[in-house]
């Protein structure tokens, strides 16, 4: 059995980190539109508070799904794309959003994928790393927070698919009944 009761980090560090991830973002990406690629389902939460949180009007939302098989904790290094974009990026300001780094197997896979589609820019905006569980190298440019080897939920993460919903960012804890 699990309980989340130990909150990592709470829901107003969260805000105004993402906050400071916006204008960063507004700084560095020029006038014209940027391609959000909303990596579903976990970066959901994410995504909506950055959007808001950036300034200007055009700014496009795009969703993509992709698996990874093997345990329900881990990445097994196999990805496949479950739903894919319905826009052409070539040319595009890319900004991949990601909840979590975790082996870095989805988003080495995923920015190979996307390159090959001619984005302008493709960078990545990620609220959570945990470097020290990285297999694949990733080239990130946003970090919210960077955190140990926990397993977190809430703010869009899941354990088998609960947890997504809280605000704050709390550690699964595995207790004996
Ligand atoms: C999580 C997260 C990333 C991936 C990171 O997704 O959203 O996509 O794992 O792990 P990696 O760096 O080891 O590849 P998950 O498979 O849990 O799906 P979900 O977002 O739908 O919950």
């Amino acid at each position: 059995m699990f309980k989340a009761e130990r909150i990592l980090i709470p829901a107003e560090q969260i805000q105004q980190r993402v906050r400071e991830m916006a204008n960063e973002i507004e700084a560095d990406f020029q006038d014209g539109p940027i391609y959000i690629v909303s990596i579903l389902k976990g970066a959901f939460i994410f995504v909506a508070d950055l959007a808001r949180a950036l300034k200007r009007p055009c700014v496009r939302i795009e969703f993509m799904g992709i698996s990874s098989y093997g345990s329900q904790k881990t990445s097994s290094g196999q990805v496949k794309v479950t739903r894919d974009l319905d826009v052409n990026i070539e040319g595009q300001n890319v900004l991949i959003v990601e909840d979590i780094i975790d082996s870095g197997v989805t988003l080495s896979y995923l920015t190979r994928l996307l390159e090959q589609r001619k984005p302008k820019s493709l960078e990545i905006a990620t609220l959570l790393d945990k470097p020290e569980r990285r297999i694949q190298p990733v080239r990130v440019k946003y970090v919210g927070f960077t955190i140990p080897d926990e397993f977190v939920v809430g703010y869009g993460l899941d354990y088998a698919e609960d947890y997504r919903n809280l605000s704050d960012l709390r550690i699964l804890d595995s207790v004996s009944m």
